[in-house]
């Protein structure tokens, strides 16, 4: 019997999930349909578009720009939450448990686990994310999971990951335990074993103060699909350096085991993944 699932967003038209879970689907001869699904940005057509898809019968959606906020609330009141999503505040990852709504957020273990593959050690490493937003933080607790030994979260408004930090700290006792320093975008200087660019900046064009001072033997950048100043720079100072595609089909990966119980082989769906893409 085929299962059904969708993306949620706005826009969406241009979203790659559909073509990766095919991939996923293909590969674990699962029979699926994965459809696009736009949705107005607005919180009541949000929970109609999910609670008509879940009464039809859907096994399961992932949440994108802009609902991840709002479909973490409704899972927060009408459902459940992983510990990901709950320490995040938002959801990519829904499905039925217990015949409830329940909420997953698969994007920061995603990161963890592209960063992994690439054989880059996190046991240990001294790492820091530039950036406070959404995006930093659904990726702070699975890094300290992964073992990190130090984190220090740098931001062009201190102020934003002073809050960051405080609030994580009190969602996540595993958080807590770790001691976060927190600096200005400009300030972050020394040595690093890791640097994440969780930002949004490549979307504007502009480029990160970055010191001179400041080194690091790895760089991730969360974004992809354009040129990265970010990853450009520590390239010429000879680190090794990532765009965030990887954690894109991760966490897809991550969201379909949850939903059909079968682990897939990331490795190859990217590779049958980068050419039909657009
Ligand atoms: P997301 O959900 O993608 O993380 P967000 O919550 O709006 O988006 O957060 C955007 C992050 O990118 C913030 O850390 C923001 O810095 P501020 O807190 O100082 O606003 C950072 N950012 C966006 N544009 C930037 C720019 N031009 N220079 C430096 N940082 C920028």
């Amino acid at each position: 019997m085929t299962q059904h699932f969708i993306v949620i967003g706005n826009p969406i038209n241009h979203s790659k999930s559909p073509k990766i879970h095919q991939t996923f689907a293909a590969q674990t001869d699962i029979d699926i349909r994965y459809q696009r699904q736009y949705c107005p940005d607005n919180e009541a057509s949000f929970v109609a578009v999910v609670e008509a898809f879940f009464y039809g019968g859907g096994v399961g959606a992932n949440v994108t720009v802009p609902f991840k906020q709002i479909a973490f609330s409704h899972c927060q009141t009408q459902g459940g939450l992983s510990e990901h999503a709950r320490v995040a505040g938002a959801v990519n990852t829904l499905l039925i448990k217990d015949g409830a709504v329940y909420g997953d957020n698969t994007d920061g273990q995603g990161l963890v686990n592209h960063i992994i593959s690439l054989g880059w050690p996190l046991d240990g490493a001294r790492v820091a994310i530039i950036g406070a937003g959404g995006a930093a933080r659904g990726v702070v607790l699975p890094l300290i999971e992964a073992g990190i030994a130090s984190l220090t979260i740098a931001n062009r408004t201190l102020s934003k990951a002073q809050t960051l930090v405080t609030e994580l700290s009190a969602a996540s006792q595993t958080i807590e335990r770790q001691a976060i320093a927190t600096c200005t975008t400009a300030e972050l200087t020394g040595e690093f074993d890791l640097i994440i660019n969780a930002t949004s900046i490549g979307l504007t064009g502009d480029t990160l103060p970055i010191a001179d001072s400041l080194n690091t033997h790895y760089a991730y950048d969360m974004m992809y699909g354009r040129a990265l100043p970010f990853l450009q720079h520590f390239t010429r100072r000879g680190a090794q350096v990532s765009d965030g595609y990887g954690m894109l089909i991760n966490q897809a990966a991550l969201s379909f085991e949850r939903w059909t119980g079968r682990a897939v082989e990331v490795a190859a769906a990217t590779i049958d993944l980068q050419s039909p893409l657009t």
